[in-house]
């Protein structure tokens, strides 16, 4: 229930308001922007891949209108079982146990494991493509599970041609050939053409000779109209209840058509394979999808070893699978859509948000606003949860391209360039990406509507540095071979491009989401005029477009309040278009960005520390005065996670304090997003009210780390800082990694008290931002950064480092030591048992209880 928050546009309560009533207009005269950044060279690596996240195996190429390939399986058993068991698009309750990618690389393939419990079957679908994008296969292996040997399983594969009548020549046409007449060949075949692919194409299915088949291949060709193109489970079904008797097998009747069904059924274990080519591609039969799968298998371990090295305590073996298959479901995740979207661009003056009950009015405005069907945009996105959230949302993407840029720069930049495309002439990017009817059915349709006055994080500045830093060399990039670190030019090739892009999104934030700084409401004589902001789309209960949707704020909400957050990612952003002009050259631009995060620094303090809370605050206008609201937790922690506060921040202690809190933040599974102490904590909805989100706690200990190692020498503040950051980091991966072992699942949240996996499950978004904690050096800082950690030095320099801690805290002040002796406690502890196994004797909870104890 509260995942579905993540998609509430405006939030019902408000918007319960009847839709029928608004007009929907055809297509949209104002269309955003349609000069293209991206580059996708025709035919690549890139082309084709299972972008089809939303079902449990569909590939489709990064060329829209043109082929959607998909996996359906079914119980062989009855028609009547048949019928309820179409297993399609990913679902949250359907009997599956468990199922992901084992090993997947975005440029080569991998291998997916699914286990149904409900069909007593395991299934693997093994994808490889070729690097020239002119060939893919996909094996699929069904094997029974244990009490089933004989277990019956229809296997339906479908092929679609989208738009069929438009662009050019499109077709495609299927045979199919009985068992004793393919002997050993094809089981079915299909040819087409379609001028976007490149012109002919053709596609086999091929059996196996152990297979022990129920019927012969059944091909059923249609045509069907556009909006059932991606319906393969329904269009089946109907195909199967028009069958007379109660038979299994749809009638083979194959031709011509725009959707295709190749149908098999088999008793006990099977094995298929689908091979796709370019008339001119080579075929990627069999022998080589087993050839090229087992040399990725082996493979892939090292290479994920490489670029996600792993440092004490996560070098046993269960930590490097949890690597490789959150790594392979993030990649997994990656999507590719195409389709008209609804926006309201009637820019009601309500839309200001300027009166004291600014949302009753902008959601009355809203109901009879006229919302506009746009043209067609395409988007290549990783996605937050196949089954829940199979689509782009921009305040998860930044995260998502954390990991991505380490292991492949190239693909982050496409991604990247694909979500600036999306942009306006205006700056404003759509903060989740509903695109086409596919991805409108699974969402409901008030929430459907994008507003051009909402803003969403810009997470993408936080990838923005990062890809600086590695083509300036100034850090290290060990994944696959780019060609922008290959090539200074097309490095900035790509830069100057995408540099306009962020620009306009920084300015159309900060001109949208302004504060008041009129006469009307008072501020703090220190702060910088203008350099204040507000999130629109402000409810009582909710700030859905910051991201951290029921997170307590100002109530009632105040046209005149500033947010903390807001103001954090105009500088988190101003940092990175600083980062870029520089490295462009454009020093002019360079000082004006510097200036401006200057000023967000400043008006940090100025206008959102509270210094008798000790906290950084959102604030509201309360009796005609300015006044802070506080509710400690995540949106007190933005100035440190966006990188705002240096190391000699004076503030800097007091938010060391509260995230070492166990009364507040600190629990034993990473930050609890509001802390303990907030009267709002577990409260009402409880989404952002206390559970553990790994995006922000990720950056909790990246940023730590690094205002830990800005300090030269021994000092408190140094020690410190790199213990929390070493205990939160151990907290964090043994937590995912807990619940992972034991549900099959990585999760949306965590629950700050048991650790368990909360919200939406197969959660391989944001939470494998988790995988960049595996290397950090933190525990032994204070040995120095160069130390390698055999095991012997690692225990070594980290007594050192307790003891040197320890005496260091006898010389603070007293509330600072008793929670800096709290983390040391469960960091001496940890030490220790980092030595024992993971799962051997459960020392992980110890460490865990010991600090709640030590409180
Ligand atoms: C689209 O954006 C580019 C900058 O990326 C700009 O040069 C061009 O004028 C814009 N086109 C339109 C039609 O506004
Ligand atoms: C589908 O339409 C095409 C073109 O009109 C036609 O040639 C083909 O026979 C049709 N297929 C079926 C199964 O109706
Ligand atoms: C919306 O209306 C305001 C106020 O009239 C105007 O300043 C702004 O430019 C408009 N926005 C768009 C996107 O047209
Ligand atoms: C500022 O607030 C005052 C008082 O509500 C309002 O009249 C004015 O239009 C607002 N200005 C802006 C720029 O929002």
């Amino acid at each position: 229930m509260a995942a579905v928050l993540r998609h509430l546009t405006v939030l019902c309560a408000l918007c319960l308001s009847n839709r029928s009533s608004a007009q929907f207009l055809d297509v949209s005269t104002r269309q955003t922007n349609s000069s293209s950044v991206s580059s996708i060279p025709e035919r690549s690596w890139q082309t084709w891949g299972p972008y089809r996240p939303n079902l449990y195996f569909g590939v489709r190429p990064q060329v829209p209108e043109t082929l959607l390939m998909g996996l359906m399986w079914a119980s062989g058993d009855s028609q009547k079982q048949m019928l309820s068991s179409f297993r399609d698009t990913c679902e949250q309750n359907d009997g599956m146990q468990g199922y992901g990618w084992t090993f997947y690389d975005t440029r080569t393939g991998g291998s997916q494991a699914l286990h149904d419990k409900q069909l007593q079957l395991d299934l693997t679908t093994d994808f490889l493509k070729s690097e020239d994008g002119g060939s893919w296969s996909v094996g699929i292996t069904g094997t029974p599970q244990q009490d089933a040997p004989n277990v019956r399983t229809s296997v339906i594969l479908h092929v679609a041609v989208e738009k069929a009548d438009s662009n050019g020549p499109k077709s495609l046409a299927c045979e199919s050939h009985s068992e004793s007449e393919s002997k050993g060949g094809p089981l079915a075949a299909c040819r087409g053409e379609i001028a976007a692919l490149g012109g002919r194409f053709e596609f086999q299915v091929l059996g196996n000779a152990k297979n022990n088949v129920v019927h012969d291949a059944a091909v059923k060709s249609l045509n069907v109209s556009e909006d059932k193109i991606w319906q393969a489970k329904s269009v089946f079904a109907d195909q199967v209840k028009a069958s007379s008797g109660d038979k299994i097998a749809v009638e083979n009747s194959p031709g011509a058509g725009n959707m295709h069904f190749i149908q098999l059924t088999f008793q006990g274990p099977f094995k298929m394979t689908f091979v796709y080519h370019a008339a001119d591609g080579s075929i990627l039969d069999q022998n080589s999808v087993d050839a090229g799968i087992n040399s990725l298998r082996s493979s892939f371990p090292a290479r994920v070893e490489a670029v996600f090295p792993r440092t004490p305590p996560f070098q046993q073996e269960n930590y490097a699978k949890l690597s490789q298959e959150i790594l392979s479901n993030l990649l997994g995740g990656l999507g590719f859509f195409h389709g008209d979207t609804k926006v309201d661009y009637s820019n009601s003056s309500k839309y200001q948000e300027i009166d004291l009950d600014f949302w009753t009015q902008a959601a009355s405005a809203m109901s009879r606003a006229p919302i506009t069907t746009t043209a067609p945009q395409t988007l290549l996105s990783h996605t937050p949860s196949r089954p829940f959230f199979p689509r782009g949302f921009l305040w998860d993407e930044g995260f998502h391209l954390l990991p991505v840029v380490e292991w492949d720069l190239d693909l982050a930049v496409s991604v990247l360039q694909s979500w600036l495309d999306l942009m306006d002439d205006d700056g404003w990017i759509g903060r989740e990406q509903i695109l086409g009817p596919e991805a409108r059915s699974r969402v409901p349709s008030q929430f459907q509507v994008q507003y051009p006055h909402y803003a969403n994080p810009p997470t993408l500045s936080l990838l923005v540095p990062i890809i600086i830093s590695k083509l300036a060399g100034a850090s290290p990039y060990t994944g696959h071979p780019s060609i922008y670190m290959s090539s200074p030019d097309q490095a900035s090739t790509m830069l100057k491009t995408i540099y306009p892009l962020l620009a306009r999104h920084y300015h159309w934030f900060r001109r949208t989401q302004s504060d008041n700084f009129t006469s009307a409401y008072p501020r703090p004589a220190s702060g910088i005029p203008y350099v204040g902001f507000r999130w629109r789309g402000r409810t009582p209960k909710h700030t859905l477009t910051s991201g951290l949707d029921d997170y307590p704020r100002a109530n009632p909400p105040h046209p005149g309040e500033l947010h903390v957050d807001a103001l954090a990612w105009v500088g988190a952003s101003a940092s990175a278009l600083q980062q870029v002009a520089l490295y462009l050259g454009e020093a002019v631009d360079a000082e004006v960005y510097a200036k401006d995060v200057t000023a967000v620094k400043r008006n940090l303090d100025a206008l959102h520390w509270d210094a008798a809370r000790k906290a950084y605050c959102d604030s509201t206008i309360q009796d005609d005065k300015y006044t802070l609201v506080c509710h400690e937790g995540y949106i007190s922690l933005f100035p440190l996670l966006l990188g705002l506060m240096d190391a000699d921040h004076p503030n800097l202690p007091a938010v060391l304090d509260m995230i070492s809190d166990p009364e507040k933040l600190w629990s034993p599974h990473g930050l609890r997003s509001l802390s303990k102490q907030d009267a709002n904590y577990g409260r009402d909805e409880n989404y952002w009210r206390g559970a553990v989100w790994i995006n922000l706690n990720v950056l909790a200990v990246l940023r730590l780390r690094d205002v830990g190692l800005s300090l030269v020498g021994l000092s408190t503040v140094r020690a410190r800082v790199l213990m929390i950051a070493s205990e939160l980091r151990k907290r964090l991966v043994g937590t995912v990694a807990e619940s992972w072992e034991h549900t099959g699942f990585f999760w949306e949240q965590y629950a700050d008290g048991t650790g368990e996996g909360k919200g939406s499950r197969a959660f391989t978004g944001w939470t494998a931002a988790v995988i960049l904690l595996m290397g950090l050096q933190l525990g032994q800082g204070m040995g120095g950064e160069g130390d390698d950690s055999g095991a012997s030095n690692g225990v070594f320099w980290a007594v050192v480092g307790v003891v040197g801690l320890m005496l260091a805290t006898l010389v603070v002040s007293t509330a600072l030591r008793r929670r800096a002796m709290v983390v040391v406690a469960g960091a001496v502890n940890s030490w220790i048992t980092w030595q024992t196994t993971w799962k051997g004797g459960g020392g992980y909870r110890e460490v865990i209880d010991l600090d709640e104890r030590a409180v």
